[in-house]
C-alpha cells in the first residue's frame, strides 16, 4: 500500500495477490473452511483516492478500467463502502467522503482486488480522519469484514495466512517474484467455488482431505532454489474451478506445458498464474499466452 497527498485529498495505492498454495483443513461450525495459504502481493494495482465530502455523505465512483466490463456496486454491498460504515461505527465519527476507485485488478478473479480496496480503506480513513485506531483493532476490523483483507493490511509481500485466511504471519522473499497471470473472461464465486468444493469433498468420502503443508517447506519460499518454490506450489479449490468452468482446465494444462517454476490457479481463481524465472521470462511468456486468446494477460512481480 502506497499513500501520497493530492491536495488535501488522500490517495492510496494498492495491490494485488496470489496465492502460490492453498490448503483447505477443513470445514469449520461456522460454515467456513479453515486454509493454510501462502499469499504474495504483486504490483498490480488499484487506487483509490479520499477526498472531504462538503454534504457529509459517503459516496463511491468507480472511474475507469476493469470495473466497465463488470460492473461494481457503489453501495453498500461494496466492501469499500462497508468498511467506512464500519469504521464509522466503531468510532461514532459521522463526517462523508468522497471516494474514487481507478480499478486494475480483476474482480472474480481470486487476486483479492476486493479485499486489498477494503484494506486501503480501513488505512487510509484511519489517516484521513485521524481516528487513531491501533493496527491491531484494525485487523479485528478487517477480520469482521472479510477472509482476505488482513493479509493487505501490513503490506506484507508474503505471508502463510491460516485461520479463516486472516491470520497473517509474514514470510520474508529472499528476491523478488515474477508470474504471468491470465484472467479468463468469465469469474469465479468464492463462495461456489467453496461450495463446489464441499460437494467433491463429500462424493469421494475416501479422498481424505489434504494434508497440511509442512511448515519447512513454508519457509522456503524465500528460499534459494526454484524446486524449493515448485514445492510449495499446489491448490486445492482447483479441481472444484475446473469442475465449474472446463476452459480452466484447458487453461491450467496450457500454462503447465510451459517451462517455468510452475503454474496454477489463485485463490478460488479464475485467474491463473505461471511462475516465472526471471522478469524478462515473464515478459516473453507473457506474449506467447496472449496469443491463445484465453483472456487478459498481465506481467506482474511481487511487491508493489
Ligand atoms: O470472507 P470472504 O467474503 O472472502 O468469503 C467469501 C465466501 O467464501 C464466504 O462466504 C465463504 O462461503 C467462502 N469462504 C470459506 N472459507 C474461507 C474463506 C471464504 O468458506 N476461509
Amino acid at each position: 500500500m502506497r499513500f501520497s497527498r493530492q491536495g488535501e485529498a488522500l490517495r492510496v495505492r494498492t495491490p494485488a495477490k496470489i496465492n502460490l498454495s492453498l490448503h483447505i483443513q477443513g470445514r469449520r461450525a461456522d460454515g467456513f473452511h479453515d486454509l493454510q495459504t501462502v499469499m504474495v502481493s504483486v504490483g498490480l494495482t488499484d487506487t483509490l483516492l479520499f477526498a472531504h465530502a462538503p454534504t457529509g455523505d459517503v459516496s463511491l465512483r468507480i472511474c475507469s478500467g476493469a470495473a466497465r466490463q463488470h460492473p461494481l456496486p457503489v453501495d453498500d454491498r461494496n466492501l469499500i463502502i462497508k468498511a467506512v460504515r464500519l469504521l464509522q461505527q466503531e468510532t461514532g465519527y459521522s463526517s462523508g467522503v468522497d471516494i474514487a476507485l481507478w480499478k486494475k485488478i480483476p474482480s472474480e478473479a481470486g487476486m483479492g482486488g476486493g479485499s486489498s480496496d477494503a484494506a486501503a480503506t480501513l488505512v487510509a480513513l484511519n489517516r484521513f480522519w485521524e481516528l487513531g485506531l491501533s493496527f491491531p483493532r484494525l485487523h479485528e476490523l478487517a477480520a469482521k469484514l472479510g477472509s482476505d483483507i488482513n493479509f493487505f493490511l501490513d503490506s506484507f509481500p508474503a505471508a502463510l495466512c491460516t485461520g479463516r485466511g486472516e491470520a497473517i504471519e509474514a514470510i520474508p522473499l529472499s528476491r523478488r517474484l515474477y508470474a504471468v497471470v491470465i484472467k479468463p473472461p468469465f469469474g469465479l464465486s468464492t463462495g461456489r467455488v467453496f461450495q463446489t468444493w464441499g460437494t467433491l469433498q463429500a462424493e469421494n468420502k475416501d479422498s481424505a482431505i489434504e494434508s497440511a503443508l509442512p511448515s519447512s517447506r513454508i519457509l522456503k519460499v524465500g528460499g534459494r532454489t526454484q524446486r524449493e518454490l515448485k514445492s510449495l506450489l499446489g491448490n486445492d479449490l482447483e479441481r472444484a474451478a475446473r469442475t465449474m468452468n472446463p476452459a480452466l482446465q484447458q487453461l491450467l494444462a496450457r500454462l503447465n506445458r510451459l517451462d517455468v517454476i510452475g503454474s496454477g490457479m489463485t485463490g478460488s481463481g479464475s485467474a491463473c498464474f505461471a511462475l516465472c524465472r526471471s522478469a524478462r521470462q515473464a515478459r516473453v511468456l507473457a506474449g506467447r499466452c496472449r496469443s491463445w486468446n484465453t483472456g487478459k494477460v498481465f506481467v506482474v512481480g511481487s511487491g508493489v
